[in-house]
């Protein structure tokens, strides 16, 4: 274990991860120009995106230790760096959330960061790296993009909510996802899968979908995504008052998070592989 950086509060922590994650969604943009040639003729698909991700990662990586030596990080490529001392800082990294989209072109990639303190997540910014759009968090103050504060959807009906989701990469796990949509369908306004999950939070933050959720999320995905939809006000958790996590997230306003919720146990949304 190292020694542990300067204590920062939430407002510092989110000033460092907001310059370090522009700075990686240019680098994620600028590799995707460059090497768009290469999907074409001679790399592989995920030759490209795994180069891209593994330089993201490294950049932000090298250059959080840079300033703050102390500091754990955690990310997608190359796992955990070191094991952090309590009252650490760890940084939870996706370094480009939405893969599939950044293979295609499609304007839904981004640069997830967020910063934990003792298992909290106290600041979060989710840059999508094709547009600039930025949204941002810290543990008590609440959520933002472009200046205007965030308070998620006014729709109380299941029935007339849009549903954001995802589906993991497994056939196995598709098949399930697949078959709870099937019925899921037909009691909500309707659905979509934009994905990349860091912004369906923030869009569910935004109100621009009423409510989201997912099964098989990694920690990447959804910790800078999570903090700012509960900043603006959404219940985030689990299903049966489990936290969110691996087996499911459910993001909502309070109106639709329990109608929500109780389909998806009905419809037995985190059971399957
Ligand atoms: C994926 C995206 C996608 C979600 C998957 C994630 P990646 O992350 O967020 O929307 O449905 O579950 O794994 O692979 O693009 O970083």
């Amino acid at each position: 274990m190292s020694e542990i950086s300067a204590v920062s509060t939430p407002g510092e922590l989110l000033a460092i991860a907001v310059r370090v994650a522009r700075e990686a969604a240019v680098t994620a943009r600028r590799m995707r120009d460059e090497a768009i040639g290469d999907v074409q003729t001679k790399s592989t698909d995920t030759d490209v995106v795994t180069a891209a991700d593994k330089a993201v990662e490294r950049q932000v990586v090298d250059a959080l230790l840079a300033e703050r030596p102390g500091d754990g990080v955690l990310g997608e490529e190359y796992g955990d760096s070191v094991a952090v001392a309590p009252g650490a800082v760890r940084w939870i990294l996706d370094p480009i959330d939405g893969t599939v989209n950044y293979l295609y072109g499609l304007p839904q990639y981004a640069v997830s960061l967020a910063a934990e303190r003792d298992g909290v997540v106290v600041a979060g910014v989710v840059c999508n790296a094709a547009t600039g759009d930025e949204w941002t968090a810290t543990l008590g103050g609440g959520a933002w993009r472009a200046g205007r504060r965030l308070s998620g959807s006014v729709r109380t009906t299941l029935d007339q909510a849009l549903v954001g989701t995802g589906f993991g990469y497994d056939a196995r796990r598709r098949a399930h996802q697949g078959a709870v949509l099937a019925r899921l369908i037909t009691r909500v306004r309707d659905i979509r899968r934009l994905g990349a999950a860091a912004l369906d939070l923030c869009l569910v933050a935004e109100g621009t979908l009423d409510a989201y959720f997912e099964k098989g999320l990694n920690l990447w995905d959804h910790a800078a995504g999570g903090l700012i939809a509960s900043e603006a006000g959404l219940i985030v958790g689990g299903l049966s008052g489990a936290p969110a996590g691996k087996q499911m997230l459910v993001a909502a306003p309070p109106a639709l998070f329990e109608p929500l919720h109780d389909a998806l146990v009905e419809l037995d949304a985190a059971g399957g592989p």
